[in-house]
């Protein structure tokens, strides 16, 4: 939560889940140049670097008001050296060499270009990079091999970077609804991610689907694609089957960001369109991510697959560092008690954190 010291002077709690993030806020052009450096810090392999930048930009994503000096920020947590020196650029001239700089440079560049292939990741596409590489064209020119599903990517390239609607996601929620309906009645589908905190738009549509009984999902993940694919609905899939064992307990703590073990399915929809990039051939390729949680762990799945990635990542940090407890997709557990904390809601876990429950619109961090 944020209050106001002296006229201009802003507190700030130190994790990001402590704090209230909406979706617009004051400091864009600061959060924008201090997140293109925490890009083109990923892009380079440091973890580390690009961490405090996000961090950074968090901090001023939650700023009640416009930042019109860098001494109003006075002590705030998680702002550096470095991007207290971009902030102040920003401030004085509009804009930052340094960021200016990073965007023109033609390794960000070839980056942007790969990484936004789905299924090509940071490491991929800097060995693209290394190896000469610079676009598209080159990529196919040279035989670069590739997998099913970076090859799905490049065919669908240009929808699949042209953000999902809302109206588009609602859409294709209720196809999803539909064939739930078929393969297993009452299954519920949750639209989660960024649309769950009001964005207007995204990169995908994250679906959960569950069931009210207990075991009642095993199994449902195949059948839902398979009809779906039936239907003439799918351009892509590959699915992951349910690896979780609660008796295994949690994940160990200060892991790396950790990829859940839900059944889960990550496609490529074909969306029948009226208007848009895709009218003249009437379908659209969309990036769908299909994940199934039993029952009892759905509000875990719920609150981890809602967002933001930096929103999850302080979720995470805060429960290891101040509580010694361990919150993953699946459950959260107790390390000092040795004990798995159940949940019926999302609000539950955040009282068995002993935070304050911050709703979905507010976790735009
Ligand atoms: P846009 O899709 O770009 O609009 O933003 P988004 O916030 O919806 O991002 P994304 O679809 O990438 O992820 C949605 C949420 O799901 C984020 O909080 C991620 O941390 C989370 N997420 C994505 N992939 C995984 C995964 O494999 N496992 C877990 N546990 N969470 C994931
Ligand atoms: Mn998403
Ligand atoms: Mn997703």
């Amino acid at each position: 939560r944020v209050t106001t010291l002296a006229p201009h002077r802003w507190q700030m709690a130190p994790y990001a889940c402590q704090r209230r993030t909406p979706l617009l806020h004051s400091n864009q052009p600061l959060t924008e140049a201090l997140e293109t450096l925490a890009e083109e810090a990923g892009f380079s392999g440091s973890e580390g670097r690009s961490l405090a930048f996000t961090r950074a930009a968090s901090v001023l994503k939650a700023l009640p008001g416009r930042l019109s000096t860098l001494e109003e920020l006075g002590p705030l947590p998680g702002i550096g050296e470095h991007s207290r020196r971009v902030i102040q650029d920003v401030l004085e001239d509009g804009v930052c060499a340094e960021v200016e700089r990073v965007k023109l440079s033609e390794r960000y560049q070839t980056m942007k270009l790969f990484t936004k292939i789905f299924g090509v990741g940071v490491r991929t596409a800097s060995r693209w990079y290394q190896e000469g590489l610079r676009t598209l064209v080159d990529l196919q020119e040279r035989g670069t091999k590739l997998t099913r599903q970076q090859q799905a990517g490049l065919r669908h390239y240009d929808d699949l970077n042209t953000p999902v609607e809302r109206g588009e996601a609602e859409s294709i929620s209720r196809a999803v609804q539909g064939a739930v309906q078929r393969c297993l009645p009452g299954t519920s589908v949750t639209l989660a991610g960024g649309f769950r905190r009001g964005k207007p738009h995204g990169h995908d549509v994250d679906l959960l689907l569950t069931h009210p009984e207990a075991g009642r999902e095993a199994g449902l993940l195949s059948r839902v694609v398979s009809w779906l694919d039936s239907q003439d609905l799918i351009l892509y899939q590959h699915s992951q089957e349910n690896s979780y064992a609660l008796q295994e307990g949690p994940e160990p703590p200060g892991g790396r960001d950790v990829m859940d073990r839900f059944e889960r399915c990550f496609s490529i929809f074909r969306l029948e369109v009226q208007g848009g990039p895709g009218a003249a051939r009437g379908w659209k390729a969309v990036r769908v991510d299909l994940v199934v949680a039993p029952i009892s762990q759905f509000p875990f799945a719920l609150l981890g697959w809602t967002g933001s990635r930096h929103f999850e990542r302080e979720l995470r940090r805060f429960a290891s560092h101040e509580r010694k407890m361990v919150l993953n997709s699946h459950a959260l557990y107790d390390s000092r008690r040795n004990l798995f904390l159940p949940a019926v809601s999302e609000e539950e876990i955040f009282q068995h954190l002993g935070l304050e429950y911050v709703p979905p619109a507010q976790r735009n961090t």
